[in-house]
C-alpha cells in the first residue's frame, strides 16, 4: 500500500517559541534546552516510524518558532531527511519570528532543500508589537527579511494581522503598504481571532476594548484594495500571493501545501498536537512536550485521538474547507474527491448564499464573492452536517 500511495504532505509541528503572544492559542511552551533537544531526538524517531509511507512533495515546518531551533538541532533533523531519502521537496516552508532569524541558520536551510520562509510581522507599529506581546521590533523584520534575501530565499511569505484592539485604519495602511512594499512574494492577513484562554480574550471579557465589526470590515476591504494594487492575487480568505494564475485559479507563489488541506487532501503531522489525515483516518497527537517525547523514546507512535469521519461529514467539511478559496469548489473536482454532488446535497445552503450575495454559481462550480470571503467562516458552517 505505502509504496502504491504514498503521503506526499508533512506537517512538522515545532512547539517552542521565545515568548508568548497574547493573542496565540497555538500549542507551544516558552523554550527550554534541554526539552528542545529531547523533542529534537523523537521527531527523529517519528519521522522514522513513518518514513516508508512518505515521498513529501510539500514540507511545512510550523510552530510555535521552527526557527528556535539551533543550527545543531536543524543539521540533525537534516541529517534524518537525508537518510530517510525524504529530502528533495518542491515546496519546502519554515515558519520564523523575525527575533530568530539568522544567516548561518537560513543558509542552512537554504542548502537542505528549504525553499519558502513564512515570517510573521503582525505589526509594523511598535506601540501594537508590544501590546501584542512580540519579542521583535520593527527594526528587526527589515533586517530579517534582508537575511534571507541574502541567504538565496526568493519565496517568502510575511504573515500579518488586522483588527488589533488599538489599531487604527491609518496604522493598518502603514503597516500594510510598508510591508507590500518590501516586495514579498506572498502576504498572509488574519483577522483577530479572540481564542479562549488568552489573555487578549480575557481583556476583552474584561471590557478593556470593544470589537468594532465595521471597523474590520474597512480594514479587510483596504487589504483586499492594497494588495491588489501592489500585484497580489488573493488565492483563499487571508492569503495572496505573486505569480501569473494558473488553470486552477491560484497564483504561481501561492503555497500549495496549505491548498493541499483546503482541498481535502492526505498529509502526515509530526511533532506534538499535529494533526494528520491518512487514508481517510484523522488523528492528533498529544498536544504535551513531556508526553509526545516519552511516547517516542519507547518507540511508539505519540497519537491522542484517531476519527474516521462518514463520507458525507468528510464531504461537508471538504466543502467548507475548499470554500475559502477564490476558486471555491469545481463540482467536477468535488465529486471526484469526496463522491458527492455539491449541487445535489448542498442545494439549500448554495441558494441562500447566492441570495444574501455572498455565493455565485457558474456551470463549472461554486464560489464565495468578495462580500462572501468576509464571512467565509460563517458561510462554512452552513455546509457542516
Ligand atoms: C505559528 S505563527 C507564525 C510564526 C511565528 N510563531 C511568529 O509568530 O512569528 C502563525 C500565524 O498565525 C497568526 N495568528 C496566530 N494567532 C492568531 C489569532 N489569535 N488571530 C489571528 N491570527 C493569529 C499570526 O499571524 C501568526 O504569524
Ligand atoms: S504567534 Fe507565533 S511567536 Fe507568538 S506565541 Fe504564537 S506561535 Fe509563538
Amino acid at each position: 500500500m505505502a509504496a502504491i500511495d504514498p503521503i506526499t504532505s508533512l506537517y512538522v509541528h515545532v512547539p517552542f517559541c521565545a515568548h508568548k503572544c497574547e493573542y496565540c492559542a497555538f500549542f507551544s511552551e516558552v523554550s527550554n534546552g534541554a526539552l528542545m533537544q529531547r523533542y529534537t531526538a523523537a521527531l527523529v524517531r517519528e519521522l522514522e516510524l513513518v518514513a516508508s509511507e512518505l515521498r513529501p512533495q510539500t514540507i511545512f515546518f510550523g510552530g510555535g518558532t521552527p526557527s528556535l531551533l539551533n543550527l545543531a538541532q536543524w543539521e540533525t533533523l537534516f541529517g534524518a531527511f537525508d537518510r530517510l531519502g525524504l529530502l528533495g521537496a518542491a515546496e519546502w516552508t519554515i515558519e520564523s519570528n523575525p527575533a530568530t532569524v539568522s544567516l548561518d541558520k537560513a543558509t542552512l536551510w537554504r542548502a537542505h532543500g528549504v525553499n519558502r520562509v513564512s515570517m510573521g510581522v503582525q505589526s509594523l507599529d511598535e506601540q501594537l508589537l508590544d501590546r501584542l506581546g512580540r519579542v521583535h521590533s520593527r527594526e528587526m523584520v527589515f533586517k530579517s527579511f534582508d537575511t534571507l534575501r541574502a541567504a538565496g530565499f526568493d519565496n517568502i511569505n510575511l504573515d500579518l494581522m488586522f483588527a488589533i484592539p488599538g489599531q487604527t485604519p491609518g496604522i493598518w495602511q502603514a503597516t500594510l503598504d510598508e510591508t507590500l512594499a518590501l516586495g514579498s512574494e506572498h502576504v498572509s492577513c488574519y483577522e483577530v481571532i479572540y481564542e479562549e484562554d488568552t489573555p487578549l480574550f480575557e481583556q476583552l471579557k474584561a471590557g478593556e476594548f470593544d470589537v468594532d465589526e465595521d471597523l474590520a470590515c474597512a480594514m479587510y476591504e483596504a487589504l483586499l484594495d492594497r494588495t491588489a494594487a501592489a500585484g497580489f492575487g488573493q488565492y483563499e480568505v487571508a492569503n495572496f500571493a505573486r505569480g501569473q494564475r494558473g488553470a486552477d485559479g491560484v497564483p504561481a507563489l501561492a503555497c500549495r501545501h496549505n491548498i493541499n488541506y483546503w482541498r481535502g487532501g492526505s498529509y502526515h503531522g509530526l511533532g506534538p498536537s499535529a494533526a494528520a489525515y491518512v487514508r481517510g483516518l484523522r488523528t492528533k497527537n498529544w498536544s504535551n512536550t513531556q508526553l509526545y517525547c516519552e511516547q517516542l523514546e519507547r518507540g511508539r507512535r505519540a497519537i491522542e485521538s484517531t476519527e474516521q469521519l462518514p463520507p458525507l461529514r468528510r464531504a461537508g467539511e471538504m466543502a467548507a474547507f475548499g470554500l475559502r478559496m477564490n476558486a471555491g469548489w469545481p463540482y467536477a473536482l468535488f465529486q471526484e474527491r469526496t463522491g458527492f454532488d455539491l449541487r445535489l446535497e448542498w442545494r439549500g445552503p448554495m441558494a441562500d448564499l447566492v441570495e444574501r450575495g455572498w455565493g455565485e454559481a457558474d456551470a463549472a462550480g461554486f464560489h464565495l464573492t468578495r462580500q462572501g470571503l468576509r464571512f467565509a467562516d460563517a458561510a462554512a458552517e452552513m455546509f457542516l452536517r
